[in-house]
């Protein structure tokens, strides 16, 4: 059964390799239930797979449209006793989405962020809700079924809101974040308690409005970066509308600050120009030293300005010693690569596996033949394994989910994303054994539709939400 909820189709590409293949939005959103299936969906997992995008349901100028911005549309597929029961597809309802589709506006705090915000980044749970965030905005929290719900400010002050990848301590069930603003102060951190408060906030002082997407967290530190994306005055007054780019008089740093100190105690490093989107996990050794493995590329917006397209990004290694003020890097794998993840019950604590998707970001929206692979990281073996998606079909960011939170091992679990595929045009959610890596697929749950080009997504289980 495929029900249409609204469409409000007025998109026309015009050159813009961000408006084109399945960068390309989709004008409706529709249910669909009782999906095919190949293959066996564990019946272990019970909850559903939600990701974002940026779905833009009006660009205003395609010659300036940047791929980051555009209203937010969650993907999600629930999967109960080895059924994929339904599919859906919801535009976050934020005021503007909410005027174009013309619905009612969900509440909102009076202040908070510095935009209304629009959840395209990811989809995250932490106490008992679902939460569709970006930067520079409160996030928003959906129900079960991807309706919009309300946005909020976890009741405190978020002045720049949040960015979209908060780190979750598995020890105290905390949900730590940092936010970045084009005015001063420029970076925050602040610290979500388990029971979904904020009960901590620090204004970190970085040298200049840099654009800082994530962050790491070990036991005892925050990793900080302070890396040469800049905010752009003239190109903001122009109206560009994302007007971050690359600074080659920046000095390019990373700081560690102690988890049990504050903002002043923190430590800066400087380390060679690059720009830093993803990190996989970051934790301590004995020597005080930190380990963090992230994807690094040469640099970013410095001549391509609407989108991630500035060199090969591969998987690095940086140990960070405050001590003796230096950081120490390493190729871990030389693969085109974006998206890493790990099994976040060893967040801030020492990994052996990542997952990461073979591709470099611009073709995620499979214009190209190439293909896109499934990255396995050994980083203990020093082994890279792929999985091949197939010809003309683009993997996404692949999401960990342990067999059994309490019982499994690292790395036994499954590894799940949406595919698309070029040739018939739709999207499959692909179920992978990451301990049987090689194997062909546990699951592929079919869509009669495609699923955009989108950035992040998690795993919600029934458990995590009320
Ligand atoms: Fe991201």
């Amino acid at each position: 059964m495929t029900a249409t909820e609204s469409d409000i189709s007025n998109l026309s590409p015009q050159g813009n390799r961000y408006l084109e293949g399945n960068f390309r939005p989709v004008s409706d959103e529709i249910t669909v239930t009782d999906l095919e299936v190949v293959g066996s969906i564990p019946a272990a997992l019970a909850g559903r797979y939600v990701r974002t995008g940026p779905n833009p349901i009006e660009v205003p100028d395609p010659a300036t449209h940047h791929w980051f911005v555009g209203d937010g549309m969650v993907h999600g597929v629930d999967l109960h006793d080895g059924a994929a029961l339904w599919y859906r597809n919801r535009w976050v309802r934020s005021p503007e989405a909410a005027a174009h589709l013309g619905v009612p506006e969900v509440p909102r705090p009076a202040e908070g962020g510095m935009f209304s915000g629009s959840g395209n980044t990811n989809v995250v749970h932490h106490a008992g809700s679902i939460w569709a965030i970006n930067e520079l905005s409160l996030p928003y929290e959906l129900s079960t079924e991807l309706d919009t719900v309300r946005q909020w400010d976890f009741g405190g002050s978020l002045p720049a809101g949040t960015t979209a990848h908060p780190k979750f301590d598995p020890v105290t069930g905390e949900m730590h974040f940092m936010a970045y603003n084009f005015v001063e102060p420029y970076l925050w951190y602040h610290v979500v308690d388990v029971g979904g408060h904020l009960v901590r906030s620090e204004s970190i002082d970085v040298a200049g409005p840099v654009m800082v997407h994530d962050m790491g967290l070990t036991r005892s530190q925050v990793v900080a970066f302070d890396l040469p994306v800049v905010f752009n005055l003239e190109r903001a007054m122009a109206g560009i509308p994302l007007p971050y780019e690359w600074d080659d008089d920046y000095v390019p740093r990373v700081g560690l600050m102690p988890r049990a100190g504050t903002a002043a105690d923190t430590v800066w490093i400087e380390v060679d120009p690059c720009y830093v989107f993803h990190s996989l996990n970051a934790y301590d050794e004995d020597d005080g030293t930190v380990v963090i493995d992230l994807v690094r590329h040469p640099s970013m917006f410095r001549s391509v300005k609407n989108g991630p397209d500035e060199g090969t990004p591969v998987l690095e290694r940086w140990v960070i010693d405050p001590a003796g003020g230096k950081v120490s890097t390493e190729v871990l794998d030389d693969h085109a690569q974006e998206f890493p993840r790990a099994d976040e019950r060893l967040a801030a604590l020492p990994h052996r596996y990542g997952y990461s998707t073979g591709a470099s970001l611009n073709d995620f929206g499979g214009e190209t033949d190439d293909h896109t692979f499934v990255l396995k990281h050994d980083v203990v073996a020093g082994t890279t394994e792929e999985f091949d998606v197939g010809a003309g079909r683009v993997a996404g960011e692949f999401v960990f989910v342990p067999a059994d939170d309490a019982t499994s091992g690292e790395d036994e679990g499954w590894l799940i994303s949406y595919v698309y595929d070029r040739a018939t045009d739709t999207s499959d959610l692909v179920i992978l054994d990451a301990h049987d890596f090689g194997s062909d697929p546990v699951a592929v749950v079919k869509l009669p539709r495609r699923v955009p080009a989108g950035f992040h997504g998690n795993w919600i289980p029934d458990r995590a939400v009320r």
